[in-house]
């Protein structure tokens, strides 16, 4: 099946994937996605003020924030979102505003109320990325930026061909690795109100990618 005609997963699968997840997420994840977690972090705190995390998953991210930022975080999985909020009275994250079971595809947040939407590893796992571009977006102050650092398809040579092989049954354990970049530039050609302004490998490995975009005043869009 060509990467174009993959389906996008479930959300209900993914609830499922990450209900089982909750418990060993740390252990398995924390070191796995640790360099992508870092960098997507320290672009956030270029940007600064009030951040909103979509997919926080355990917290994991809390570590690599300061003071000079205050994180609202929202994940559509309750085992995951329980594991953060264990985190955040911990104490030492005194920057955690909010962490809320929510799905991004509908975020309960008012239009521009946030200076930087940040999805670390989730923007492939959600069943409409387009749409949860479009709710960041719309969350999104002037300027604001979203930013995003996922593994991305490969598109050619042994590891595409194996990302294309592992697809359909990565998406039943939360994975998806057969995801391409051209669907993310395409959301903001065809939306009109962010442009990408940043897309790179992250060191040492550049297993995973950092994307960031730049909300703009809407331009209108020809039919
Ligand atoms: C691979 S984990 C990443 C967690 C965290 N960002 C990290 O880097 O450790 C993906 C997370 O996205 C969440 N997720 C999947 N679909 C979602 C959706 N539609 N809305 C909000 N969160 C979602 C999952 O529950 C899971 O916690």
């Amino acid at each position: 099946m060509p990467v174009h005609a993959q389906r996008d997963p479930d959300k209900h699968v993914m609830e499922n994937a990450y209900a089982k997840w909750a418990p060993i997420y740390d252990a398995l994840c924390g070191p796995i996605f640790l360099n992508g977690r870092r960098a997507a972090a320290q672009a956030a705190r270029n940007v600064g003020g009030q951040i909103l995390e979509i997919g926080v998953g355990t917290g994991l991210s809390f570590d690599d924030y300061d003071a000079s930022t205050e994180i609202t975080g929202i994940d559509i999985s309750e085992p995951m979102i329980a594991r953060a909020r264990l985190r955040a009275a911990s104490g030492r994250y005194s920057f955690v505003k909010g962490l809320a079971v929510m799905d991004a595809h509908d975020l309960r947040y008012a239009d521009a109320s946030f200076d930087c939407v940040v999805g670390q590893f989730v923007i492939t796992l959600v069943a409409d990325p387009e749409r949860v571009l479009s709710e960041c977006a719309r969350v999104l102050k002037p300027d604001g930026q979203i930013i995003l650092v996922n593994h991305l398809y490969s598109e050619r040579g042994i590891a595409a061909a194996v990302e294309r092989l592992l697809a359909q049954k990565a998406h039943s354990f939360g994975l998806r690795p057969e995801f391409p970049f051209a669907r993310l530039a395409a959301w903001a050609a065809n939306h009109g109100g962010a442009e990408l302004i940043e897309r790179r490998k992250v060191k040492p490995f550049g297993v995973y990618t950092l994307v960031r975009f730049r909300r703009i005043e809407q331009q209108r869009v020809a039919a």
